[in-house]
């Protein structure tokens, strides 16, 4: 071997352990794409030694991709989507403590998710449940303004509502367990077996339906308001309500992997997102939660909270494992079920 190979040889081999040691970090996103290609790209502007591998997916996927790879975790870290599945996932311990310095900064109802759970999830965004309808649709075929969830019964509108299926999507879940919060669980069963003679599609994310209805594929779509805002925002003619009976609400939640493969820059990511300033560009991607940054910057689109009558939603019973289990293999033995038939 001459000189000259040995320190060509020598280079590669110290190059080697630099380039198998790239930092990276596998994220699953469970809100909507745009606010998550956002993060995506913000992250990587502040942290460009840390590569991310997004994968965008709903409340309810997320929690079963999770689940079924828990012997072997893929995922470093969760992001978004409703916090019911999130505590789910941290009664199973397949998610991880921990306590972020970033806690300081949150509202109160951010860490409540951190509190019921040990530290498991945490509360990044919240957002209420409602419905987004059509004006010009519901005008030209003469249809009354939905305003209570019991007006969504009206034969009229036999085919003109799409709602997402609850096992994926965790906007449906919080449906679910709204109308049980409100009526008993017998009655809202019933209500939801009404409801399914108008239901023309049970879709697979929970924003759909509004988009569908943004489009005039349908009348109205059960949702959470700030995705009805985001097609208002966008010049659609949708008017997003606020159910007169009363309605739930999300905490959008957060959690670290058990035996992720990346926990400290999952652990930085955890930290960056919970910040004031990322948490500030969320309306500038059309997504109008409330922020649980204390010191984000409002949207004046944003829901206000404390014009709609909210139920106490009981975030820590309706995300136990067994509540979640029984209400959902209820909705696929009753409802779903019937969709298919
Ligand atoms: O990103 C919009 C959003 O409504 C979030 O607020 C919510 O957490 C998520 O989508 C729920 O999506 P899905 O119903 O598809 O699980």
């Amino acid at each position: 071997m001459t000189g000259r190979t040995a320190i060509i040889l020598a280079g590669a081999a110290l190059a080697l352990p630099a380039a198998a040691q790239a930092a990276e970090l596998n994220l699953i996103c469970a809100a909507d794409v745009v606010i998550c290609e956002r993060l995506t790209e913000e992250f990587g502007k502040t942290h460009p030694d840390i590569s991310v591998n997004m994968v965008r997916m709903s409340s309810g996927e997320a929690y079963a991709k999770i689940r079924a790879e828990s012997r072997n975790p893929q995922t470093d870290i969760w992001w978004g989507g409703t916090g019911d599945p999130h505590l789910q996932a941290a009664a199973d311990e397949l998610t991880t403590p921990y306590e972020s310095p970033m806690q300081a900064e949150l509202h109160d109802w951010a860490l409540s998710q951190a509190r019921v759970s040990g530290n498991r999830t945490i509360g990044v965004y919240s957002g209420v449940l409602g419905w987004g309808y059509n004006t010009e649709h519901f005008a030209a075929k003469g249809l009354k303004e939905p305003l209570c969830w019991a007006d969504l019964l009206d034969p009229a509108l036999k085919g003109e509502i799409q709602i997402a299926d609850p096992n994926s999507s965790g906007t449906a879940y919080t449906a679910l367990a709204t109308l049980v919060q409100l009526m008993g669980e017998d009655e809202a069963f019933a209500y939801l077996k009404q409801l399914h003679a108008n239901v023309a599609q049970y879709t697979k994310s929970g924003s759909a339906p509004v988009k569908a209805a943004a489009r005039g594929e349908a009348g109205l779509g059960i949702v959470f308001m700030h995705d009805a805002v985001t097609q208002q925002v966008e010049g659609f003619p949708i008017k997003p309500v606020a159910p007169c009976e009363g309605t739930g609400y999300e905490i959008g939640s957060m959690s670290l992997i058990e035996g992720s493969a990346n926990p400290d820059e999952a652990k930085i990511f955890y930290d960056w997102v919970l910040g004031a300033e990322v948490q500030s560009l969320m309306p500038e991607a059309g997504s109008y939660q409330i922020a649980s940054n204390k010191a984000a910057k409002p949207s004046e689109h944003a829901i206000d909270p404390s014009a709609v009558k909210l139920i106490d939603y009981d975030f820590a019973e309706y995300g136990s494992a067994e509540r979640r289990k029984h209400l959902l293999a209820r909705w696929d033995a009753e409802i779903g079920g019937a969709a298919s038939e």
